[in-house]
């Protein structure tokens, strides 16, 4: 029993469906420039629902799936830039809402932009088996519509709402490697402001913008890197060949990065698991909704190695390679 292994994963999607031809109505794009672009047809968008919300939906599909008890569960991460408070954290809400309050649990909120869930994993991956947690629940979960400037068609075509929640205990096989990476110096291709400085004591500066803003050519390029260089960094420290990796679940960013990456590492296209088609880019959340769906669609099997990869704001990077 040395190593951590995901026994379930569980996904939530925001209400309402908004299609490529929806958004024609408020910025000035189209299906055709955002299908061939992008790869995303539509997206799901929250009506009333928070991330809490979201979070707890895709916990509990997790928890259901697994057929756990739930009072097993002793950490909690949730991984989100898109968060309903700074304070309390969606973690803490959320072991609230799972009816987990009177139990001894570990609670907190993590921020790694897309590359949130890697991080969690690896978090929880470290404290399991450190020995003072018997299970962890991961979660991704975020609502981006609300960080999104709706007049901005480089960036509202390219988001989603949604939260993906992954149950970790320990095991003899699951995870066989991670890697994560960060570099600040590019981090304003890809920013969300947080409060304006303004005290009494703070020189006044200009208000920076509010909502999300992004340099897409600079962070597409980034990607095609980051993910190369989370595969090769995977397989390295594995020792094990990509052929005996059966899916790739990556960041669900854009089809042309995929496509890009495949030619560059050579990696079958068929290799890659997308269904950005009818998600967008759910950031931290999007790993887990994919991972969720390939496991209820009957692609990962039992002793199948599954490589998740993911890219974003920080800049960061990072994967793991899990044997289920
Ligand atoms: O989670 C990680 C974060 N994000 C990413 O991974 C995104 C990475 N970047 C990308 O996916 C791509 O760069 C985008 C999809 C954002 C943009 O695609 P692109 O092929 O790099 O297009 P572009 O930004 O170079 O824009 C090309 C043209 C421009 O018009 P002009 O200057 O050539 O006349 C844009 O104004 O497309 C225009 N354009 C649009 N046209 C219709 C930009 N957005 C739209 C739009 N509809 N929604």
């Amino acid at each position: 029993m040395d190593t951590c292994k995901i026994i379930a994963a569980g996904k939530a999607a925001a209400q309402r469906t908004v299609t490529n031809d929806d958004l024609s109505k408020i910025v000035e794009t189209n299906d055709e420039w955002i299908s061939s672009r992008t790869g995303i047809s539509r997206r799901q968008i929250t009506f009333d629902e928070s991330t809490t919300d979201l979070a707890y939906r895709a916990s509990v599909d997790a928890i259901n799936k697994s057929g756990i008890d739930k009072n097993t569960i002793d950490l909690i991460i949730v991984a989100t830039i898109s968060p309903d408070f700074f304070m309390p954290s969606t973690a803490s809400m959320l072991q609230y809402r799972l009816g987990l309050n009177e139990n001894n649990v570990t609670a907190f909120d993590l921020n790694a932009a897309c590359t949130g869930l890697i991080y969690a994993i690896q978090v929880a991956d470290k404290f399991i088996k450190s020995g003072s947690v018997r299970r962890a629940l991961v979660v991704g979960s975020e609502t981006l519509s609300r960080t999104i400037d709706w007049n901005d068609r480089g960036t509202c075509v390219l988001f989603g709402d949604g939260a993906g929640a992954l149950l970790l205990e320990r095991s003899d096989s699951g995870i066989m490697a991670d890697y994560t990476n960060s570099r600040g110096d590019a981090e304003m291709n890809l920013v969300l402001p947080a409060l304006p400085l303004d005290s009494p004591f703070s020189s006044k500066l200009d208000s920076p913008p509010s909502k999300m803003t992004m340099n897409g050519g600079e962070i597409f390029k980034f990607a095609t890197f980051a993910i190369k260089d989370t595969i090769d960094n995977l397989l390295r420290s594995s020792r094990i060949e990509i052929e005996d990796i059966s899916l790739v679940i990556p960041h669900q960013a854009n089809g042309r990065i995929i496509s890009k990456v495949s030619k560059l590492t050579k990696i079958p296209l068929e290799k890659f698991y997308l269904n950005l088609s009818k998600y967008g880019n759910t950031s931290s959340a999007s790993i887990g909704l994919a991972l969720a769906e390939a496991m209820e669609d009957g692609l990962i099997k039992k002793g199948d190695k599954v490589l998740l990869v993911g890219f974003g704001g920080g800049l960061t990077w990072g994967g793991v390679i899990h044997e289920f």
